[in-house]
């Protein structure tokens, strides 16, 4: 398990000969399972090109705070923005004076002042000019800022003397930047979650669905990524923007969801069935638009879907795995005939007959069944009932 998993690492490269350890701490922060994104300063540009850390990192690499074109893409803020840590690695004794002073006079300077993220440095100097007072009152200064401090190393130097200013060695820098993440409830996990309806085709122009938005399914996804989980959402047609951190699996009918399901959900911790997954489809689907007839009915014969959550909950290493239960009426027996039929670990029973809650709105309120007895909770916005479901849940995986 790696506290790196899902987080966003920006790497800053300034100039000096330790500049090509930066591409094995590429290599290292990506094996323990963090995204990359690389700026370099001018100077750093000569000691390791660019495409090397691009091709590292599987990123383009940012050197130029003036470029249009970076700027209409992965700008200065956009950077700053994008990450979880700010790590410089080497950081020069200049660039500790210039991030120390609040300078802004190149995109790595620009993005430190503009970051809220927190900042880390691996220095890399020769001794003298470790041991200089300067550089050691900018060092003192930064780490009153809470700006992290990894080495420097001591040891024979690039330069030929000895002492203390070697950067340290990738594999312990990368293990030092993990201890700067606290791990979360399910660090390490990987939960796959569906929402959303799903649409089942008539003819080319028309489908057979239901009222579902996706919200809660969202919901849950964009909670379990905030418990630190690599997070897969497959989703039927909706509108909303999938988390930003979601990977997300755009799926139509119900034997879409099922393939993609059977895909993701082996080898995963927690299977999450919050979409509202179409019962039957059309057992023809007919290939040109259906033209009205001079008859006043018409009759369509439907079959019956898979159900997707019960072949999951079938699964030889099954996940824990939660379906959800939309009910009208006998809500909490029915949702209990659910948990035994799909041989699920838990159900979340919704009363959908209830005004403003379930099915297109913004709140719910729930049962959470299970074997050992029920949880209930009370109506509520839809992400605040995702982070105490996913808090409980985490509570089931873990103990
Ligand atoms: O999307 P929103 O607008 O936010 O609304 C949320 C919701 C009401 C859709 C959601 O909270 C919910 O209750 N989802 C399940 C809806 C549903 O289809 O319930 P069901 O009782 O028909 O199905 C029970 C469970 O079996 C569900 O986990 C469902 O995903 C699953 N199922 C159903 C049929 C099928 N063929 N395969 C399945 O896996």
């Amino acid at each position: 398990m790696s506290t790196l998993q899902n987080k966003r690492i920006l790497l800053g490269v300034t100039g000096g000969i330790a500049a090509y350890k930066a591409a094995e701490l590429v290599r290292e922060l990506r094996r323990l399972g963090a995204s990359v994104r690389v700026v370099m300063t001018p100077a750093a540009c000569e000691f390791i090109t660019p495409l090397t850390l691009q091709a590292l990192s599987g990123n383009p690499v940012h050197t130029a705070l003036l470029d249009p074109e970076a700027e209409a893409a992965m700008g200065h803020i956009e950077l700053a923005r994008w990450a979880d840590l700010t790590l410089i690695a080497p950081a020069s004794a200049d660039f500790l004076a210039r991030l120390q002073s609040g300078m802004g006079n190149d995109l790595l300077s620009t993005v430190c002042l503009a970051t809220r993220s927190p900042i880390a440095i691996a220095p890399a100097m020769n001794q003298a000019m470790w041991d200089a007072s300067s550089t050691q009152a900018n060092i003192a200064q930064l780490r009153e800022r809470n700006v992290a401090v990894f080495g420097p190393g001591s040891g024979e130097q690039a330069c030929g003397e000895f002492g203390p200013g070697r950067m340290l060695e990738p594999v312990e820098l990368a293990a030092q930047l993990a201890l700067q993440f606290s791990v979360q409830a399910l660090t390490g996990k990987t939960v796959v979650i569906t929402a959303g309806p799903t649409r089942e085709a008539i003819d080319p122009v028309r489908y057979l669905s239901n009222h579902s938005s996706g919200k809660m399914g969202y919901a849950l996804a964009q909670a379990a990524i905030d418990a630190g989980a690599r997070t897969i959402l497959i989703s039927g047609p909706c509108a909303l923007a999938a988390p930003e951190r979601a990977e997300h699996v755009a799926v139509t009918s119900a034997d879409d969801m099922l393939a993609a399901c059977l895909n993701y959900a082996p080898g995963c911790d927690l299977f999450i069935g919050a979409a509202a997954v179409a019962d039957f489809r059309p057992a023809n689907v007919v290939e040109q638009k259906l033209k009205k007839t001079a008859a006043d009915t018409m009759t369509l014969t439907l079959v019956k879907n898979p159900d997707i959550i019960a072949s999951i909950a079938a699964l030889d290493a099954a996940p824990f795995t939660v379906a959800f239960a939309a009910e009208s009426e006998q809500v909490l027996d029915y949702a209990r005939a659910k948990l035994e039929r799909k041989k699920v670990d838990c159900v979340i029973a919704n009363d959908i007959s209830a005004t403003g809650i379930g099915f297109n709105s913004d709140d719910n309120a729930v049962t959470v069944i299970e074997r050992s007895g029920d949880t209930t909770f009370d109506r509520r916005n839809k992400m605040q009932l995702a982070h105490a479901l996913i808090a409980l849940l985490a509570k089931r995986l873990i103990g």
